[in-house]
């Protein structure tokens, strides 16, 4: 009998050609598997595009709702976002991609998986050092880094071997998505000076030619959760996709990173996140009202480890159990509502409350029924400036030009 190796297959012209190009190179039959993280394209043809192509098996499987409560919404509470832009859509669907392929070669008893990425980006990274954590056993083929085929050559290849082609290619651009965003790379954006043209977006509206009147939308938080639209319980799912559409209609949420790549490249990537855009600004905003500035500074520099982590491909590490243990700890009372105004492109928070908010306005007022007591100011500010004091005394007054290095009076 032969070996099995599964395959994460998109339908597009690199993981069709891998279908024929596995069994020559390896004699192994190729199960496809199709994940369905909310990408919106048309996966209804890729079944028996699969089966055409030459695989014995071809899977489909929904994981909508897995990404969206085991990546996005720990993403979301951790407030990850990669070099203070990217929202890292597909890096957090690569560990679980990776996770399903595993679970699939052990059902089918396969002994390897396989990858359609080249050698020069991310996500063969996260593929392979996720595939490495949970079956250290399994090979990992990536046949684009192996292949040394050009786009012309494959097209060439699948020709001659009568591969169903995808829809020939219509645009320069390469694109990934699911549900929390979409990216776009190649063509004109390999030039970081030009602007990216209004054709490379698909999910936005260009904030110019979106609706002159504002949009407020109030999302409803439980344990750093979002659970609701405008009071509307909806799922996680439902929740995302109704957003991507409202914020993509203001135009928010296009963003133009250039980026370091895990493998040293500096990268310019564009991408789409009208959802992740309002919802890590609205959840922020919610911490801002529920968490201690202390818990803030420090989760603030977790955020990043966790962003970088997740880049990085290091989903399945302990690392990363740590970490999520201590942002769900500092969830429990990250829970209110907030209020965002959508308007040309812009995401604004307008308002948030929360039955653990730290606010007081009893304190906070320059109006009546202010409580805070401006007599012990003084005090605080005697033994908080004190060591301030000191130094100042025994160190830096004595220095030729005092304090601030410059004598005000002579520099005139
Ligand atoms: N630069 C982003 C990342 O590394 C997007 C990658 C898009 N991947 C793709 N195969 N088109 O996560």
């Amino acid at each position: 009998m032969k070996e099995k190796v599964v395959l994460a297959y998109s339908g597009g012209l690199d993981t069709s050609v891998a279908i024929k190009w596995l069994p020559e190179k390896y004699g192994m039959d190729v199960i496809a598997l199709t994940l369905d993280v909310g990408g919106e394209k048309d996966i209804s043809s890729v079944r028996e595009k699969a089966l055409k192509a030459g695989a014995v098996k071809a899977l489909v499987v929904d994981a909508k709702e897995l990404f969206v409560k085991h990546f996005v919404f720990p993403a979301l509470a951790a407030d990850a976002i990669y070099e203070g832009q990217y929202p890292l859509a597909t890096a957090l669907s690569r560990p679980l991609i990776a996770k399903l392929l595993v679970d699939v070669a052990r059902e089918e008893g396969a002994k390897a998986i396989a990858h359609g990425c080249t050698g020069k980006g991310n996500d063969q990274v996260r593929f392979d050092v996720s595939t490495a954590a949970l079956a250290p056993d399994l090979k990992v083929i990536a046949p684009a880094r192996e292949w040394r085929m050009t786009r012309e050559e494959e097209m060439e290849y699948a020709h001659r071997h009568k591969i169903p082609m995808p829809p020939a290619k219509t645009t320069p651009y390469s694109t990934d998505q699911n549900l929390w965003g979409r990216s776009i790379e190649c063509g004109i954006l390999e030039d970081p000076w030009a602007e990216p043209p209004e054709e490379v977006y698909a999910w936005t509206k260009s904030p110019g030619e979106s609706p002159d009147k504002p949009v407020y939308i109030e999302i409803g938080f439980e344990k750093g959760l979002p659970v609701s639209l405008d009071g509307e319980d909806l799922s996680g799912v439902a929740l995302i996709r109704r957003l991507n559409e409202m914020a993509g209609a203001h135009g928010v949420g296009r963003i133009d990173h250039l980026e370091n790549r895990l493998v040293g490249i500096k990268s310019r990537e564009v991408y789409e996140s009208p959802a992740a855009t309002v919802l890590l600004k609205a959840h922020k905003a919610l911490e801002m009202m529920t968490l201690s500035k202390e818990q803030l500074r420090f989760k603030e520099r977790v955020a990043q480890e966790y962003a970088d982590l997740i880049y990085d491909g290091l989903w399945f590490t302990a690392l990363h159990q740590d970490l999520a243990a201590y942002v769900q700890s500092t969830q429990r009372h990250v829970t209110g509502a907030v209020r965002v105004k959508l308007h040309k492109g812009n995401c604004i928070v307008v308002g948030r409350k929360s039955p653990k908010s730290l606010y007081s306005y009893s304190l906070a007022t320059y109006d009546k029924g202010d409580v805070f007591d401006q007599q012990a100011a003084p005090g605080f500010i005697y033994i908080w400036g004190l060591p301030v004091r000191v130094q100042a005394q025994v160190q830096l007054l004595e220095q030729p030009d005092g304090i601030l290095g410059v004598s005000v009076r002579k520099e005139k």
